[in-house]
């Protein structure tokens, strides 16, 4: 495994690779993000600065220092110009066979070295491994949205993997100043395990108790002292990502409660996907 991580790879520059590239080139990591074409690699790069400059208006940090972060990240469409890293985060569409692909591919362009990661939420990280022939380099970083803001990093152990690359994956996570922790490759992991079927719990009791997401927020945050209510977490997680989500942690271990409830599915048909969509349980701004 690589002594020191100098350059990373993040694959995927969407919602989570951006904000994972963003965590790296603020932290002083040089990073080359690939993304399927030019455009919306561009796209990436104008996400990352419009954040780098809100953080700069709220003097988070100096407009010399975003300039530096965005000097450090380059962006391809071409794989091969992932050769160099000693460490790749892989961001793309929660599809196994796509990821499997992937994986498969990066193995033959990084070094033997390089440690693998993917982000993953549902899929299993075994799965993802078994496509490559070093499967023991192979590891998950599960980040939490928004990357740049949520400091918990899942550091996801599968049973092939060898400590050496669990170790430069946690010692990583810490050093671009993140909270890792170290967890095994069982559905969910350990936040979404929780989470999902106590969200939905939360959904259900709308229905089964007659109260409206107005009380039932104002209860869990004044009652419990949970510092966002139920279903303004759910619209900002996204109603479509949650629906997801749920149905692949049912799929997985079968338990009645994480199967997404009726109400949410409705709205992920309707289109009511929560803050990226303007409305969910709530209404917001454009
Ligand atoms: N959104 C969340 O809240 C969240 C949280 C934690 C983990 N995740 C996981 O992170 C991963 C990405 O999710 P997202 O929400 O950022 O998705 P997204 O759809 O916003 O982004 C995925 C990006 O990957 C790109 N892509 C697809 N195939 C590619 C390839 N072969 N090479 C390079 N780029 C490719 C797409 O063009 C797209 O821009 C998924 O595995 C998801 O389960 C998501």
């Amino acid at each position: 495994m690589p002594r020191e991580i100098r350059k990373v790879g993040v694959v995927g520059l969407g919602t989570m690779g951006a904000g994972i590239a963003q965590v790296f080139v603020q932290a002083g990591v040089e990073t080359v993000g690939r993304e399927v074409s030019r455009e919306l690699c561009e796209r990436a790069r104008e996400r990352i600065a419009h954040y780098l400059g809100r953080g700069v208006e709220k003097g988070r940090l100096t407009a010399a220092e975003k300039e530096a972060a965005l000097a450090r990240l380059t962006t391809t469409t071409e794989l091969a110009d992932l050769a160099g890293c000693d460490l790749v985060v892989e961001a793309i569409l929660e599809e196994l066979d796509a990821k499997r692909e992937l994986f498969r591919a990066l193995e033959d362009v990084v070094g033997a070295e390089a440690v693998l990661a993917t982000n993953t939420s549902a899929l299993s990280v075994t799965e993802i491994a078994r496509a490559t022939a070093t499967p023991e380099r192979v590891v998950g970083m599960h980040f939490f949205n928004p990357a740049p803001v949520l400091p918990l990093v899942e550091v996801v152990r599968t049973e092939l993997a060898s400590d050496e690359a669990v170790d430069a994956a946690f010692a990583f996570a810490e050093r671009v100043g993140k909270a890792p922790i170290r967890c095994n490759d069982t559905p969910g992991f350990v936040v979404n395990r929780i989470l999902i079927p106590l969200l939905n719990d939360c959904v259900r009791v709308l229905d089964e108790a007659g109260v409206t997401p107005e009380d039932l927020d104002k209860a869990m945050t004044t009652g419990v002292n949970w510092p966002i209510g139920p279903c303004a977490l759910i619209d900002l997680i996204g109603v479509d990502v949650h629906v997801h989500a749920s149905e692949a942690l049912h799929g997985a271990l079968g338990e009645e409660r994480m199967a997404p409830p009726e109400r949410l599915v409705r709205m992920r048909d309707e289109g009511l996907l929560g803050r990226k969509t303007g409305r969910g349980f709530f209404s917001y701004d454009a």
